[in-house]
């Protein structure tokens, strides 16, 4: 075999092995997707929240590069997640999301509206005011879990 041949084959059979995504489950990839957008949603808005709390030193830099995250994250079409068919499974959404889809979608805009201001606001350096818009933010989360979101996995 020639040299050049065995080198592309090798490099095939690398390209196929690395996506290996451990967490995205094939059967259920909708489910996968939306609990993705919100482990990011998550693990951004937990830090900022121990900053606001005093858990962690606060440093104005890093909050607005979280608040800037969060803002970019928000804004990802997490809808195509929520697709019909993909109501089941291992998931925490409740059925209540496709029977009242239109109340979803709009909490899921209060959400982007709050946390694109927390972005702007963050930039600005006052930190009353940041704290104040931060716990607006929160309260566009909490607003869609009560309605929408089980404690534990549905079914
Ligand atoms: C418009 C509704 C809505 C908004 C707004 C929303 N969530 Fe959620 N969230 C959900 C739903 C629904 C689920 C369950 C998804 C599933 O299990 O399929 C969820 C799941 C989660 C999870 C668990 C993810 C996982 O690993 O399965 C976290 C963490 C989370 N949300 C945090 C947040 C935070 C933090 C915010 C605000 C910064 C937020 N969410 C805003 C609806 C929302």
């Amino acid at each position: 075999m020639k040299l050049l041949n065995r080198l592309a084959i090798v490099g095939i059979t690398v390209t196929l092995a690395i996506p290996t995504f451990a967490h995205i489950e094939k059967a259920e990839p909708l489910q996968s997707l939306r609990q993705s957008y919100f482990a990011l949603l998550g693990m951004t808005f937990g830090p900022m929240a121990d900053m606001v709390k005093g858990k962690i030193e606060w440093n104005d830099q890093t909050f607005q590069a979280w608040a800037s995250d969060l803002a970019g994250v928000s804004g990802y079409q997490v809808e195509r997640g929520f697709a019909p068919g993909s109501e089941e499974g291992k998931t925490r959404a409740k059925p209540e999301i496709w029977l009242n889809n239109e109340d979803f979608k709009s909490k899921l805009a209060d959400f982007r509206r709050e946390a694109a201001k927390l972005s702007e606001v963050a930039a600005q350096g006052d930190r009353a005011a940041i704290q104040s818009q931060f716990g607006a933010t929160g309260k566009t989360c909490k607003a869609c879990h009560d309605e929408y979101k089980a404690k534990d996995y549905l079914y």
